[in-house]
């Protein structure tokens, strides 16, 4: 394996920390040289500096784009952290709204978006909620987004799915396309994903009803954590819920939240005086 150097590890890492907010301390060095090494060979570059060279503009390079999946985990799947789900449905139960707006913000291939619209067809068919809702679903890398447009996935990422909803919004692969499970148009349509970067300013999507910004946090130093939160929730409306994973904790922002359970909130009104 090619050596990589201090101060191209440090150009490296700080292009990731000011593109897309990625923080990378000196003890990830290893793995970020062993991630991208295998790539420099397919490429037949002679140098981590020669890597550099080419992911140097950011986004806008194409083989920054194939970096960044390199450096980050795009694992997701179907009904990951259900609790976070049932407790959606609890909610919609009671509230029973006429129009939803929900954004999966790091949607990675859709997993989450299109389990959120199996669930919101159901309580639509139940007479729950109105017909009018919508997921949006957001992420940096434009080869997970091609994947969740395309919408057909391993079985194995749908093993939390019930029987019901495999019959009701899935169709199953045969012959060559065994193993494989395509999402229904009847859902899909509901869903519509874009590109976008969680650590730039965003342009007004919202007000929605329900944010999920799971499992990408986990990337971000303290100060690019709290700016995302915030950056994120001002899309949000005040009472919306707001899901983060299970697993990373408290959430640090300036927008007054209740916590609900592991990874819920809800979103309080600001008290006067306050943004
Ligand atoms: C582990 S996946 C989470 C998928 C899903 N939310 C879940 O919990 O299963 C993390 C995703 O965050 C995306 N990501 C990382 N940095 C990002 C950024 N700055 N802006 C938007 N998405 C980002 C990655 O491309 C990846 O697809």
């Amino acid at each position: 394996m090619k050596t990589l150097g201090d101060p191209t590890y440090k150009s490296i890492a700080n292009l990731m920390h000011a593109t897309i907010g990625l923080s990378f301390t000196d003890s990830k060095k290893a793995l970020v040289a062993s991630r991208l090494s295998t790539r420099m060979q397919q490429l037949g570059l002679k140098s981590f500096d020669d890597y550099y060279a080419l992911i140097y503009g950011g986004p806008d390079d194409e083989e920054f784009q194939v970096a960044v999946d390199l450096l980050t985990t795009n694992e997701t799947y179907f009904f990951r952290e259900r609790r976070h789900f049932n407790l959606l449905e609890e909610e919609l139960r009671h509230s029973r709204p006429q129009r939803l707006k929900v954004w999966s913000a790091a949607s990675s291939y859709g997993d989450e978006a299109y389990s959120t619209a199996m669930l919101l067809s159901d309580l639509q068919r139940q007479g729950c909620i109105g017909q009018d809702w919508s997921i949006l679903g957001t992420d940096i890398s434009d080869r997970v987004l091609q994947g969740a447009v395309e919408a057909i996935y391993p079985e194995t990422r749908l093993r939390e799915v019930s029987d019901e909803h495999l019959k009701r919004y899935c169709l199953r692969g045969e012959g060559e396309a065994q193993g494989l499970v395509q999402i229904n148009d009847s859902i899909k349509s509901h869903v519509r994903f874009g590109q976008l970067n969680l650590c730039q300013d965003i342009e007004p999507l919202g007000p929605f009803d329900v944010i999920f910004l799971r499992n990408v946090l986990i990337y971000f130093d303290n100060q690019t954590k709290r700016q995302v939160i915030d950056r994120v929730l001002s899309q949000l409306r005040v009472g919306g819920l707001f899901f983060i994973g299970m697993a990373e904790g408290r959430i640090q922002c300036d927008t007054p939240m209740q916590s609900l359970e592991p990874g819920a909130f809800r979103k309080l009104a600001a008290k006067s005086g306050q943004a």
